[in-house]
């Protein structure tokens, strides 16, 4: 059904699976033409193809967001096929626990390169439009783990707070420009990024469902979303916590989270 994002141009990163292929999903529902991004062609292949055949518009382009020079091609490439560019979603990213001994410092990088400089390559590659145009919205997947320094997961949680800061200092700074700012904090979503984890994860959402409240968000012109609340009143507890409770609770957990290899 046409909503408030009709006949409007977004481009998603990370379009590839979870999360982003929700999303994508959910805009084409409501008559968005979609940009899709991510490493892996043959899926934003397949979703192009689910969306054309449910009526939508779709194109695709494969980066590495962590790549300048490949991400700000393929956005071009994509406005070229789509048209000016309304809404990014800058969703690409990666999550892989940090260790201590050794410090795989390899890993950390690639998760500040992707989860990090990603967002901002994917934002360079629109923003003099959208300055030149005097209109658009800029959105990026942070996390509810960007409100505090959890024991296993120091690189993870500093990407995604760097996030929070640099989208809410952008999103003043262009205040008087009409070019709206949404930082959306999820809790645990499922998708390829928390298959892995063997452990509870505390009100886990569906990807659709979390498609749709990101979507109402955008809509609203949410300036942060954190959902579902549970977990961010979970989370803004959680840094009040003293580090001998929250050591007891996480480093025990965090021992079993799968030790995948990013670079
Ligand atoms: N799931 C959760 O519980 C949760 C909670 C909070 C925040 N988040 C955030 O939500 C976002 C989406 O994650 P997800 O849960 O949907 O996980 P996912 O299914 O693993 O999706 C990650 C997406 O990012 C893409 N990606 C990864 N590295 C990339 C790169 N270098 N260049 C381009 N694309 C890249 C992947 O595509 P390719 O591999 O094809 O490139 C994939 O499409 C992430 O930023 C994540 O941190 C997730």
């Amino acid at each position: 059904m046409p909503g408030a994002f009709a006949e409007r141009v977004a481009v998603i990163t990370g379009a590839s699976s979870g999360i982003g292929s929700a999303l994508a999903k959910e805009l084409s529902r409501q008559g968005c033409k979609l940009g899709l991004l991510a490493r892996r062609k043959d899926r934003l292949e397949q979703l192009a193809a689910d969306v054309k055949t449910a009526g939508g518009t779709a194109a695709l382009a494969q980066a590495d967001v962590g790549n300048r020079e490949e991400t700000l091609q393929a956005i071009q490439q994509l406005r070229e096929q789509l048209g000016p560019i309304d809404l990014m979603i800058a969703n690409a990213g990666v999550g892989t626990p940090t260790e201590i001994d050794p410090m795989n410092s390899a890993d950390v990088a690639a998760m500040f390169r992707i989860n990090v400089m990603g967002v901002v390559h994917a934002i360079e590659a629109v923003l003099p439009d959208m300055l030149q145009r005097g209109q658009g919205h800029l959105a990026a997947v942070s996390s509810v783990a960007g409100m505090k320094g959890l024991p296993g997961s120091g690189a993870y949680c500093a990407t995604k707070s760097a996030i929070n800061t640099f989208m809410e200092a952008l999103r003043i700074q262009l205040r008087r420009k009409n070019i709206a700012v949404t930082t959306i904090c999820p809790g645990f979503v499922k998708s390829e990024m928390t298959d892995g984890n063997d452990f509870h994860m505390p009100w886990l959402l569906e990807t659709d469902d979390a498609a749709k409240r990101i979507v109402r968000a955008l809509e609203r012109k949410k300036k942060v979303f954190t959902f579902p609340w549970q977990m961010g009143l979970m989370m803004r507890v959680t840094a009040w916590l003293p580090d001998w409770a929250l050591d007891q609770v996480v480093t025990r957990r965090s021992k079993k989270l799968p030790k995948r290899k990013l670079s």
